[in-house]
């Protein structure tokens, strides 16, 4: 006699409430990928979002949200007691930094895209996480869709990272690419906002800032430090479509590189426009897309890229995470030691300086006397031919000192004969 046993296995999927601050592009992306995936997201976790708010109630009738989930009082969400977790999608440091503070005391685990605010309170952020018991998850902060948190602080935890090298802003490589294909740095720009690429206030992509936030924080993973010192930032506002094209025809791609070291216990970051050869993995990596290379004593080197910015890409981090948040065990405990950085003046760099000098006798002789009484020597020079008074002279210097640099192209813009403040971009000779 035979007995028929029919074995069903019943899957438990976890049920996670959320809670949504922020109904900007990325949060609308959110809502989108909720709606469009849950197919696929259910059979991994149930995501109920169970409170949405925004200061404007335009935005929620715009994505169809039941109204009795909106509301514009963040506190309606962080009193709610079955929300666990809130995703904090507004940006900027206030109030997202007191919002985030109170969802976790309110025992609440956070999710964020928002490396401003990671990278000036984060490790008051991550102690008080601690404290309550809750996580913090932010893949999207820094470098969109590619998964660089997860990689350095699961996959590589074993290893002492000792270089990064990073496009982490997809703007400015937007731009970058464009102006490279003739298009102004202006319509450039002004594309990439319309893309959704840009901040709020573009100025902190444009000036550098928003990779140096991003740098500020996979630093202070990847090296367990605790970086509260400026990052040397500069951006690419006076790139020209001019540089572009000098850098070319000498064999080189101008990206805004953001680069962290640890040598001897000693960390140098910084983030600026650098010419990097034309056969580097860096130079294709074109519009809105962000690539990280890092190092570490057994790894070797990893290299990772994808979209850096844009609706869904990071959206769609954020909605992992928010499964993540579901599945999770345990609480990330991180530490950070008092980082020792690199006094700036005392790094080594080849230079590309383009002055717009007047076009008479001894201009150069003026220009390489000042720069050799300040030992620095010159790799190759390049006067363009342009019927103007005021003509481009290009120079690429061998290393020197970032002092005695600055020191020489201070009294370079002194010269009577120099009309234009100097452009100076940095070279890495990435292999
Ligand atoms: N404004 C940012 C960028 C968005 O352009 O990279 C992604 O962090």
């Amino acid at each position: 006699m035979f007995i028929n046993i029919r074995v069903t296995i019943i899957l438990m999927v976890k049920i996670i409430n959320v809670g949504l601050i922020g109904l900007g592009t990325i949060g609308s992306g959110v809502v989108e990928i909720l709606k469009n995936n849950s197919h696929s997201i259910e059979k991994r976790t149930k995501i109920n979002l169970k409170g949405v708010c925004d200061l404007n109630e335009q935005l929620a009738k715009r994505l169809n949200l039941d109204e009795k989930i909106f509301t514009k009082d963040y506190k309606d969400l962080i009193n709610n007691k079955d929300i666990e977790v809130i995703i904090e999608l507004i940006g900027g440091y206030e109030p997202a930094h007191t919002i985030i503070i109170e969802a976790i005391r309110a025992k609440k685990h956070i999710i964020t895209a928002n490396k401003a605010v990671l990278a000036k309170y984060g490790y008051e952020i991550f102690e008080e996480a601690q404290k309550n018991n809750v996580n913090i998850l932010f893949e999207a902060a820094v470098g969109g869709c590619i998964p660089i948190i997860k990689t350095i602080e699961e996959t590589y935890s074993s290893d002492n990272i000792e270089k990064i090298y990073g496009i982490l802003n997809g703007t400015t490589n937007y731009i970058l690419t464009r102006m490279s294909e003739g298009m102004s740095y202006e319509d450039a720009l002004k594309k990439a906002q319309e893309l959704g690429f840009a901040e709020a206030d573009p100025g902190f992509d444009v000036e550098g800032k928003d990779a140096s936030q991003k740098l500020s924080i996979l630093a202070s993973l990847a090296f367990d430090a605790k970086i509260e010192q400026e990052i040397l930032t500069e951006g690419i506002t006076k790139i020209t479509k001019k540089d572009i094209e000098y850098a070319k025809e000498m064999g080189y791609v101008i990206k805004l590189l953001a680069i962290g070291k640890k040598q001897n216990g000693i960390i140098e970051l910084r983030t600026h426009p650098t010419m990097i050869p034309q056969n580097h993995i860096f130079a294709s990596i074109n519009d809105e897309v962000n690539a990280i290379l890092f190092s570490g004593k057994n790894i070797g080197e990893i290299f990772l890229s994808g979209k850096g910015a844009g609706k869904l890409p990071t959206a769609s981090v954020i909605v992992t995470d928010i499964i993540g948040a579901g599945s999770r065990t345990g609480i990330t405990e991180r530490h950070f030691e008092k980082a020792e950085i690199v006094d700036m003046g005392k790094i080594k760099s080849r230079y590309y300086l383009r002055f717009s000098a007047v076009d008479k006798p001894s201009v150069l002789a003026q220009i390489s006397k000042i720069l050799g009484d300040n030992s620095i020597s010159i790799a190759a020079a390049l006067q363009k031919e342009v019927n103007k008074d005021v003509v481009p002279i290009v120079i690429i210097t061998h290393e020197v000192l970032e002092e005695n640099l600055a020191k020489a192209v201070k009294e370079c813009n002194n010269l009577d004969v120099i009309k234009e403040e100097i452009v100076i971009i940095r070279i890495e000779d990435l292999r």
